[in-house]
């Protein structure tokens, strides 16, 4: 028996940010954005939006893929580092607003990488018989957490969601392979430092504006590459399979220029690898769900092709996932 996705979904807020609208909020051009990060515009959710918002979306979809009932689902797991509360959790604001009464719910921080987090645990869950059918997703209202003042990050990151519904199956469908990995020696390199029980919230910490992603991207760059290709590189290995027998490399979308030196350190052409942060940037722990459905929808894999998810992201943690769709 094998793990299907027997549904997949996702959601992007309608509107859109481009460059040269950033152009007039910080010091920065359409160029620098483009030839260094491979952006062009992002998606930017409503003020009355929260993150479950995107992700009940996204999993509505979903469900009506997979042809299914909201109360069929077993587990809902979001992967998120914008909830809308500390809690409870996103995944119990989806519970809710998908009507999904059977199902437990509960979120998992770890950054970029979080998704592939949560399609190990899932898979870890239905093998062990512990629940039927699961919905993992990729959550993030990024713009809620962005210093609109920070040419440096404000130009990099964007809002959306995505959502798989796994299953058994006698297909050949599976989870061929998890790997996962961390280093908190490096999480000083993307955070946030205000909000949390480290540093409440405080007059002083807003003022100093401690509410807000910090990141050193130089650093950041070089471990993500080699984080990057050594996942894909484990998890390609613990499937049994070779780099061959990849149709798709899905990678987490943080810069174009990171997924290139990824793809040469795979020795993979950038034919076989999938990229669409030049219209949503950085969504975090959305971009490899969404990246999976637009794959899936342009054609680019059908049933039986066997693809790669890797990512990247605060913590820091990593981790790639071989599938057999
Ligand atoms: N517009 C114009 N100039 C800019 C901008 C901007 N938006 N941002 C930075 N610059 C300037 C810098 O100030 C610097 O100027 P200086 O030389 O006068 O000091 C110059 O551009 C070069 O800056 P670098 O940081 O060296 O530029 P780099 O080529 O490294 O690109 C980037 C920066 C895009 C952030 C890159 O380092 C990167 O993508 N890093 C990885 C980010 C990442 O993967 N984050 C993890 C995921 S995010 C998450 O988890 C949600």
């Amino acid at each position: 028996m094998g793990i299907e996705i027997i549904g997949i979904g996702s959601y992007l807020p309608e509107k859109i940010l481009t460059n040269t609208e950033l152009e007039k909020m910080v010091d920065t051009t359409d160029e620098w954005i483009t030839t260094r990060t491979g952006i062009k515009e992002r998606r930017i959710a409503k003020d009355t939006e929260a993150t479950s918002d995107l992700a009940i979306h996204a999993a509505k979809r979903a469900i009506k893929k997979a042809n299914i009932s909201a109360l069929d689902l077993d587990a809902i797991i979001v992967a998120t580092i914008t909830p809308d509360m500390f809690f409870p959790s996103t995944a119990c604001f989806v519970q809710k607003g998908l009507g999904a009464k059977n199902a437990a719910a509960f979120d998992i921080a770890a950054a970029c990488s979080g998704f592939i987090y949560g399609l190990a645990i899932a898979k870890s869950f239905i093998n062990s018989d512990t629940c039927k059918t699961v919905m993992v997703l990729g959550a993030e209202k990024l713009s809620s957490i962005v210093d609109w003042t920070d040419r440096n990050i404000c130009v990099l990151l964007g809002d959306g969601a995505g959502a798989v519904i796994l299953k058994k199956t006698n297909s050949t469908s599976d989870i061929l392979s998890t790997y996962l990995g961390a280093d908190g020696n490096a999480g000083d390199l993307l955070y946030i430092p205000g909000g949390g029980s480290r540093n409440p919230a405080t007059h002083k910490t807003v003022d100093e504006r401690l509410h807000y992603m910090k990141m050193e991207g130089n650093k950041l760059f070089k471990i993500a590459v080699r984080a990057m290709a050594d996942s894909a590189k484990k998890a390609i290995e613990l499937a049994g399979i070779t780099r061959d027998d990849v149709k798709l490399i899905i990678p987490h979308q943080a810069n174009i220029r990171i997924v290139e030196a990824v793809a040469r350190q795979l020795g993979v052409p950038m034919d076989k690898v999938f990229l669409n942060i030049q219209k949503y940037g950085n969504t975090s722990s959305a971009t490899t769900p969404i990246a999976l459905e637009e794959a899936i929808y342009e054609g680019k894999v059908k049933k039986g092709d066997i693809v790669v998810l890797v990512a990247f992201g605060g913590g820091l943690t990593w981790g790639a996932t071989a599938i057999r769709l």
